[in-house]
């Protein structure tokens, strides 16, 4: 377990990049906080670390945000796969995603509202919960 204080989203942002240092193919990372906590935020800097050259942007509408990796950082990886299930209403939709086929050894995948999709989920995956302390001050949590 490791424990971080942000006190704005640029050093969030930072977190997120000294944290993906630490991943290997195949992780799924659940995200865990309230709207607002800077999931969204965390992922940014996740990407950028393990090599997405694409601008990230929240996946609440599209649900899951597919990202080729740019420059090669972690061998075998291919993608970074980032899902918001907010926006989820019945188990049926997790079936037309074909939710499943994303977990595979060349990807890396990052989830916020993970909670609905418990079924579908592997059984080994690593945590990161933000808790907001104030407007802009966050304690995040990294367990793996
Ligand atoms: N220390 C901080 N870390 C991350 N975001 C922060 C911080 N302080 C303020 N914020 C704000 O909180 C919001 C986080 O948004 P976002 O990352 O989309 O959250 P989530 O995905 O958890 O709903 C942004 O508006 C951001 O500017
Ligand atoms: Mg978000």
């Amino acid at each position: 377990m490791k424990k971080f204080y942000s006190k704005s989203e640029k050093e969030t942002f930072q977190i997120g990049i000294e944290i993906a240092k630490t991943f290997v193919c195949g992780d799924v990372i659940l995200l865990n906080g309230d709207l607002g906590a800077g999931k969204t935020n965390l992922s940014k800097g996740i990407c950028e670390s393990l090599g997405v050259k694409k601008i990230i942007t929240s996946p609440t509408f599209t649900i899951v945000n597919d990202y080729e990796i740019g420059d090669k950082i972690l061998i075998g990886l291919e993608r970074v796969v980032h899902f918001d299930f907010y926006r989820i209403e019945s188990s049926d939709e997790f079936y037309n995603l074909g939710i499943e086929e994303y977990f595979d050894e060349n990807s890396i995948s990052l989830i916020e509202w993970h909670e609905k999709a418990k079924e579908f989920l592997p059984s080994k995956t690593k945590s990161i919960s933000i808790k907001i302390l104030s407007e802009n001050e966050r304690e995040i949590i990294f367990e793996d």
